[in-house]
Formats: structure tokens, C-alpha cells, sequence
């Protein structure tokens, strides 16, 4: 067993981010921005991470508010003939913060390798935006004893491509099997493998204390308090529940 490295959790603030996936409208966003914009500030730090098409309007929607929003995804390249994609070049001219990299549902219906997922991550940082790497297991992997080899594999690949600049990034474990299921890890399953992430990460940058590793898998607000109360997790990658502001800002209130 892996032991936690709690020496940093007290000064990690926690990162509660929403990742809406392919929902949303231009006034169910604006509703769902104006409503979590008169439920916060919390003490923890909010991002939403909307379809790219509307992130022009988030922005827009978010300005002067202490939310960040970020994009679901960016090219590993800064421009070209790329049909379809969007750079981090773009998404930094309009004030993004986050970019996810590597969510499962990409590395599953897009076949993204792990090495693509690290490009990304780098595009991201090349342009200042914080990569949001997402790893995590199937539940085929975790039933066969995999989890921990899958994802310190799919972490060594963005260690090996970032070296140093590996202490920028922020780490999101998303069991995949815990993803829109209702099955969430429970606590103790998901500090494990985070202390295993921290670890690994330990061994890479001197300062993977300070490194935020969020977990993500049927977040809700009746969970919430528990899973970010572990040592090692910092905040979550929420879905479902990020659509709904009521629940999103109780699950925001949850962190700290
Ligand atoms: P759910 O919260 O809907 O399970 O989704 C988690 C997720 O994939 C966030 O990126």
C-alpha cells in the first residue's frame, strides 16, 4: 500500500471543476453562469469547462466573476490543416485557464494514445493554459488488478513528455467504470490511487506536494464532503452534476 504524502494538503487550496461535456445551449448556459455566479464565491477555486463553440459567450458570461472556464480539449498542434480543431493558441486569446487532456471519453471514442494526451497537455502549457490530465482505470482493468499499472502508465507519459514543467499540471483520477454510472469510488478506493499518483509524481517534481490530483466519477453533493476530505484529493472533475447549479454550488461549497 501506497502511503499518502499529507504534507501538503493543508496549503493545496482544492479546484472544483465542471466539465459539461456536449450539453448545454446558449440559454441554458447563461442560466446555469448567472445562477452559480450569485451562488458563489467559494473558498475553493470554481472552473466550468464548456463545448468550445461557446466559450466566447462563458467568457463573456463569466467576466469579472472569480469562475474560471476552460475548454474539453485542444489540438496538440498550434495551427494548421487540422479540420475540426482548436489550438491553444486560440482558446489562451480569450482568456482560457483550463484545457482537459486526455478525459477517457476522447481517449476511448477518439483513440487518444497516451502520448497524444501528453502533446496536448504540452500545446496547453505552451500557451499558458493549466492542462487538467485526466487517467484513470475500466472496470475490466480494476477487476483484473490493473489499476494502479494503467494509470501510472498514462501519468509517466505526460511526466516523460513535460520533465519539469510536470509540476504545472493538474491531475484529474476518473475511474471510468464511476463515470456517469452512479457507482462512485468509495473514499478509501480513491485516495489509493491518488496517493499512488501523488507518489509517482513525488518522484518526479520536487514540488508534487503542491500538485493538485482531483477526482472525478458521479460527484454529487451528498458525496462530496467525504471524497475531497482524503489527503491526497484536492477537488473534482465533475459532470452530471455540473449541469445543475444547485448542485454544482453545493458540491463547490463541499471543497475547501
Ligand atoms: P459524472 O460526474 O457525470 O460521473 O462525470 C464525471 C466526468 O467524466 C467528469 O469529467
Amino acid at each position: 500500500m501506497v502511503m499518502a504524502d499529507t504534507r501538503g494538503a493543508a496549503r493545496r487550496r482544492q479546484l472544483v471543476v465542471g466539465n459539461w461535456k456536449m450539453n448545454g445551449s446558449r440559454a441554458a448556459n447563461a442560466e446555469l453562469l448567472a445562477a452559480l455566479r450569485a451562488a458563489g464565491p467559494w473558498v475553493a477555486e470554481v472552473a466550468v469547462c464548456a463545448p468550445s463553440v461557446y466559450l466566447a459567450d462563458v467568457a463573456l458570461s463569466l467576466q469579472g466573476d472569480s469562475i474560471a472556464w476552460g475548454a474539453q480539449d485542444c489540438s496538440p498542434f498550434d495551427a494548421g490543416a487540422y479540420t475540426g480543431d482548436v489550438s491553444a493558441a486560440m482558446l489562451a486569446e480569450f482568456g482560457c485557464r483550463y484545457v482537459l487532456a486526455g478525459h477517457s471519453e476522447r481517449r476511448a471514442m477518439h483513440a487518444e494514445s497516451d502520448q497524444l494526451v501528453a502533446d496536448k497537455a504540452k500545446a496547453a502549457l505552451a500557451h499558458r493554459l493549466t492542462p487538467i490530465v485526466c487517467v484513470g482505470e475500466t472496470l475490466a482493468e480494476r477487476e483484473a488488478g490493473q489499476t494502479e499499472g494503467v494509470v501510472k502508465r498514462q501519468l509517466s507519459a505526460v511526466i516523460h513528455t513535460l520533465g519539469h514543467c510536470i509540476s504545472q499540471v493538474v491531475v484529474a483520477y476518473e475511474p471510468v467504470w464511476a463515470i456517469g454510472t452512479g457507482k462512485t469510488a468509495s473514499p478509501e478506493q480513491a485516495q489509493a490511487v491518488h496517493a499512488v499518483l501523488r507518489s509517482q509524481l513525488m518522484a518526479a517534481s520536487e514540488h508534487a506536494g503542491d500538485m493538485k490530483i482531483l477526482y472525478g466519477g458521479s460527484v454529487k453533493p451528498d458525496n462530496a464532503a467525504i471524497l475531497f476530505a482524503q489527503p491526497d484529493i484536492d477537488g473534482g472533475l465533475i459532470g452530471g452534476a455540473s449541469l445543475k447549479a444547485a448542485d454544482f454550488a453545493a458540491i463547490c461549497r463541499a471543497a475547501h
